[in-house]
């Protein structure tokens, strides 16, 4: 289904009914409004001023439109932050972030909390059981703009307790950062500093603990907010709409109280964002890379548990990337059949229409600035409308057979201390994701500790810190499992563990990690054996007890294997990284199509969709029988077939 994102306060009343009756005109379900709308509805402290959002509920919901109402306080109105300056976050060099954008607070803000409540209480309480409302989006993009992370006094005491909650004396916080070293001890609490603005390093596991405190408030502060509507908006679903590449909160907690996840599409700008060389860059910037919108299609099934919308889809050029392309004929449509693929219940653009006006007036709409007038990105919409009307409505999502496990804190410990400069956890995450895509393989996303028994392989790119949860779910599943370099590195407070890495996996992998290399770019290491190819940016030196598959140059093992937990020591070269998944999925016994680099596929229960993000055509092999599309499969084209099973 379809749907868009919708602000009545952008345009004059006298347009709302015809938006909406064009909106349904175009196949479109469900709008999402309000996210913004504070100082239009309490333009003064308890100045309530609802006639115009009452109307334009109305008129959306009597043209037959389901609403999604969010929650306002991603921007708190002047006022409030003249009231309670110190909602306002600090940035790193303790500078205050005001008003003048928005997402200007600070999670740690009690004050803060208090008007979110209140604010959150009477729109839940005013529209929580409006008929033409369907569900609730929390806030808007936390952390967006560099907000999770906050370094003010109130951060400060919050942190305090948060670390005398988990630690209970000083003693036990002393030893778990090893605070003997550079005579750190604290003998209280209150002696503890936010870990920056000193002369050098601060203490890696400060700040481990300062990321995982502001990370558990986020969840908190949306669990508060999703406990106000729940009490007054009986039957309606929440969500938040998470966005892509974003790691510095761990979504897997916050997943678990929403009613299903959504995320905000823009894959053209994620390609200016992504560390891509210039020469993916080039061959990607007006489709974008086939990899990033379905790595996170997966990623939000999983942290929807198995529901996820696309809040935003990009309809045309966005504002913020430095370069921003329109997007190649066709690819609006091929975004919103390939998420619907990966099992989006909804895809929803933003926006309806582009705004003359204001911060973001250079990004594109489903219409054409201030006009009633679809842009190239509203037409796809229809056709894909269109199509998708003829279809009827898309079959159940299966699980898939590979699960790739992603971990949110691996992506903080390889930050905190690099120990080599490229070595980015979500950036390797996101290539062993493509290896896999490109044997033609459906991916679950799954948090570490997940239930692995049904899959018959599972990848770990990396896993600094194995918890127990991690340790347990791996030894029991039969899966084929493949850990990459740096799993199983550190403890939950940042040490290296006792017997070196991988620590708890030491005797399941049959691997003793004794010193690690960091690779500068004209660095690399060779290597041989079942599989080739070069070890770049990471190699590590380790001492196998059961298989070796394949040896660096100086025959130490690069890829070793005891029964079915394997590991490769190493940032994998593209051809390495080829040949080492092809190994591991031909171990787990499962069916591939090998496919070129602009090709996807991708199955919803019985249907199998072919992307093509390429310049051409692509002849798919028989796959059943066509139902969408051709075959070849045109450039930016989609194709799906519906197969017997
Ligand atoms: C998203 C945000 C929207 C809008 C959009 C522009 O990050 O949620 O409000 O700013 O980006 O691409």
């Amino acid at each position: 289904m379809l749907g868009v994102c919708y602000y009545p306060e952008h345009w004059p009343e006298s347009w709302w009914a015809r938006d909406a009756a064009r909106m349904r005109e175009l196949g479109i379900a469900y709008v999402r409004i309000g996210e913004f709308a504070w100082s239009r509805y309490e333009p003064r402290r308890g100045d309530f001023h609802w006639g115009w959002l009452d109307r334009a509920m109305d008129t959306l919901a009597n043209a037959g439109l389901k609403i999604v109402l969010g929650t306002p306080t991603a921007t708190p109105p002047k006022w409030l932050i003249d009231e309670f300056p110190e909602i306002a976050p600090v940035d790193i060099h303790g500078q205050a972030r005001g008003h003048g954008s928005r997402r200007h607070y600070t999670f740690s803000s009690e004050i803060w909390w208090q008007e979110s409540r209140r604010i959150v209480e009477i729109l839940a309480s005013r529209y929580g059981k409006h008929e033409g409302l369907a569900g609730w989006q929390t806030d808007n993009e936390y952390g967006c703009h560099d907000t999770v992370l906050s370094w003010g006094l109130q951060d400060l005491k919050a942190f305090q307790s948060w670390l005398r909650k988990n630690y209970q004396t000083t003693d036990q916080l002393n030893e778990a950062w090893g605070n003997a070293f550079w005579s750190m001890d604290v003998q209280d609490f209150s002696e503890i500093a936010l870990p920056h603005l000193a002369v050098t390093e601060t203490n890696p596991a400060a700040r481990l603990d300062f990321r995982r405190f502001h990370s558990a408030q986020v969840a908190a502060y949306d669990r508060m907010q999703c406990g106000v509507i729940r009490e007054h908006s009986p039957g309606r679903w929440i969500t938040h709409n998470f966005m892509g590449f974003f790691n510095e909160f761990d979504h897997w907690p916050l997943g678990e109280h929403l009613d299903l996840a959504s995320w905000d599409s823009y894959p053209i700008g994620f390609v200016e964002r992504f560390p891509f060389t210039e020469d993916e860059r080039a061959t990607w910037a007006q489709t974008s890379h086939p990899d990033i919108a379905p790595f996170h299609h997966d990623l939000y099934r999983g942290v929807g548990r198995g529901r996820f919308w696309v809040m935003e889809q990009q309809p045309g050029p966005v504002n913020w990337a430095p370069w921003n392309p329109v997007p190649k004929p066709g690819m609006v449509r091929l975004w919103t059949w390939e998420a619907l693929a990966h099992g989006a219940e909804v895809v929803s653009y933003f926006r309806w229409r582009q705004a003359p006006f204001a911060q973001e007036q250079m990004h594109a709409g489903l219409n054409l600035p201030g006009l009633h007038e679809l842009s190239v990105g509203g037409h796809e919409a229809a056709d894909t409308g269109a199509e998708l009307k003829k279809l009827g409505p898309p079959p159940k999502t299966a699980p898939a057979k590979v699960a790739l496990v992603y971990d949110y804190e691996a992506q903080w410990y390889g930050e905190i201390q690099p120990q080599g400069a490229d070595f980015r956890y979500y950036e390797l995450a996101f290539r062993w994701y493509g290896a896999l895509r490109r044997l033609g393989l459906d991916i679950d996303i799954v948090p570490p500790g997940a239930d692995l028994r049904d899959y018959r392989l599972v990848a770990v790119p990396s896993l600094f810190h194995v918890s127990e949860a991690a340790a347990q779910a791996f030894t029991k599943t039969k899966a084929q499992i493949l850990y990459g370099p740096r799993t199983g590195s550190k403890t939950r407070h940042y040490s290296i563990p006792e017997g070196l890495p991988p620590g708890p996996l030491r005797h399941l992998a049959g691997i003793r990690v004794r010193e690690v290399s960091s690779l500068r770019p004209n660095l690399s290491d060779a290597v041989k054996g079942k599989v080739s190819g070069k070890a770049i940016r990471w190699r590590e030196h380790v001492e196998a007890t059961g298989e070796v598959l394949a040896r660096f140059e100086n025959g130490d093992p690069a890829l070793a294997a005891k029964a079915n937990h394997h590991y490769l020591a190493c940032w994998a070269d593209e051809k390495l990284l080829a040949g080492t998944m092809a190994l591991v999925v031909k171990r787990a016994g499962l069916e591939t199509v090998k496919l070129p680099e602009h090709i996807r596929l991708r199955r919803r229960g019985p249907q199998i969709f072919a992307f093509n993000y390429g310049d051409k055509p692509w002849k798919a092999p028989n796959l059943g029988q066509l139902a969408l599309g051709k075959n070849p499969v045109p450039p930016q084209g989609v194709a799906m077939w519906k197969t017997p099973r």
